[in-house]
């Protein structure tokens, strides 16, 4: 481990301590390192060698069953290796590796103070996907089991009332004036409408399986959106800001995915701002690390703690005509998109809903820009 661990300069100070010391420090971390339980590998990329791995990692290595060597090694983390050549990215994204039914998941990392030398951190997890999996398999099991209800429920109740009008018309047809016969058919219908809704609904539920991400301007994208907004904003006199700073400028999404995803908040949004006192919306996009996250922030009825918990389950609604399928399909729609939602709500006070997208590259062209603020 000769090299690895640097000490401060000791310029001037007992140089026999200062190596003493050193040495100590070498070995409590090589003692821990030997013990514990994260596979670590260090790759001198200069001399194209292994320059140092631990226990862990080489008991990893006889699951994988790969020779430990060097070119073999930057052969199979070629995209990582890639990925941390840019030097803002100190380390590359999680990526996995399933060998006999046990699953490890590494990352390739940048050691601070040198560009020769690179860190494989490498982790058994197995158990963890195994109680991710069963904890998704229930989760499952309930969402399936809210959405049969919710299907009973809301196929239900317009089929009941279309068999109460029949048979109410079926029973009178003689005595009915055209008027009243009428009535019954425009009910019938509006029953009809609301089945078909649902259905329209479902067919959301599939829609870009496979999306077509590309780079998106957040700016202009939310610019346009709200414009579409514009009779329903002014009728409201609702207060609309979207302030996107340059480098939460650029993201990689299927705008028409996204398109689904901001209208479905936005409209929430706007629902759940009738009625309060100067009705305000904030749109902020900002950029940490490789995420660009971006907030819709409303200063409407806000939610309980318990409604948060349900407002992702399938056709969990407190509106009237709602559906309860806004948000179960926004989630999903993101996942595909390798995007995340989170919602953050006070009752009475508002709701902040934030979207975590990929960054993407600044296009030259636009580096010069300052910071977006635009007001509706
Ligand atoms: N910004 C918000 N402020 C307050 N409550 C919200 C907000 N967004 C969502 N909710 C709550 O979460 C519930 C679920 O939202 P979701 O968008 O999934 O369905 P919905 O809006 O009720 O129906 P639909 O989207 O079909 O019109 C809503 O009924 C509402 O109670
Ligand atoms: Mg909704």
């Amino acid at each position: 481990m000769a090299g690895l661990f640097y000490g401060a300069c000791g310029c001037g100070i007992d140089q026999e301590a200062v190596f003493t010391g050193k040495m100590e420090r070498e070995t409590i971390f090589s003692d821990i390192l030997g013990k514990i339980e994260t596979g670590v590998i260090v790759l001198d990329q200069m001399n194209r060698r292994i320059f140092f791995r631990n226990r862990q990692a080489d008991k990893i290595w006889e699951f994988i069953r790969a020779t430990f060597d060097y070119e073999e090694l930057s052969a199979m983390m070629f995209n990582e290796l890639g990925q941390i050549k840019n030097a803002d990215v100190m380390c590359s994204d999680r990526s996995r590796i399933n060998c006999d039914h046990r699953s490890f998941a590494y990352r390739v990392c940048h050691i601070e103070g040198t560009a020769q030398y690179v860190a494989v951190i490498i982790d058994d997890v197995t158990d963890q996907n195994r109680l991710e999996a069963i904890d998704e398999a229930s989760e499952m099991m309930n969402n399936i089991s809210n959405v049969f209800s919710g299907i009973r429920h809301e196929i239900g109740n317009p089929l009941n009332s279309m068999k109460m009008a029949l048979t109410v018309l079926k029973m009178n047809l003689e005595k009915f004036s055209k008027e009243e016969i009428k009535v019954y058919m425009d009910r019938m219908t509006d029953d009809a409408a609301k089945m078909e809704s649902l259905l329209k609904s479902f067919k959301n539920f599939n829609m870009f399986e496979k999306p077509n991400t590309v780079r998106v301007d957040l700016a202009i994208f939310f610019k346009s959106l709200t414009q579409l907004l514009g009779a329903d904003v002014r009728k409201k006199r609702i207060n609309i800001s979207i302030d996107i700073l340059p480098e939460g400028r650029w993201v990689t999404v299927d705008t028409r995915a996204l398109q689904h995803v901001a209208m479905n908040i936005l409209a929430n949004a706007l629902d759940a701002v009738n009625g309060v006192k100067n009705p305000t919306l904030k749109i902020r996009g900002e950029a940490v690390g490789e995420k660009v996250f971006l907030s819709i922030i409303d200063n409407g009825c806000g939610m309980p703690d318990e409604l948060i918990k349900n407002a992702f389950k399938p056709f969990f609604t407190t509106k009237l005509h709602g559906t309860g399928l806004g948000l179960v399909i926004s989630k999903k729609m993101l996942g595909q998109m390798n995007c995340d939602i989170n919602v953050q709500s006070e009752k009475g006070v508002g709701t902040t809903i934030t979207l975590t997208m990929p960054k993407a590259k600044t296009p030259q062209s636009d580096k010069i820009g300052s910071e977006v603020v635009y007001h509706q």
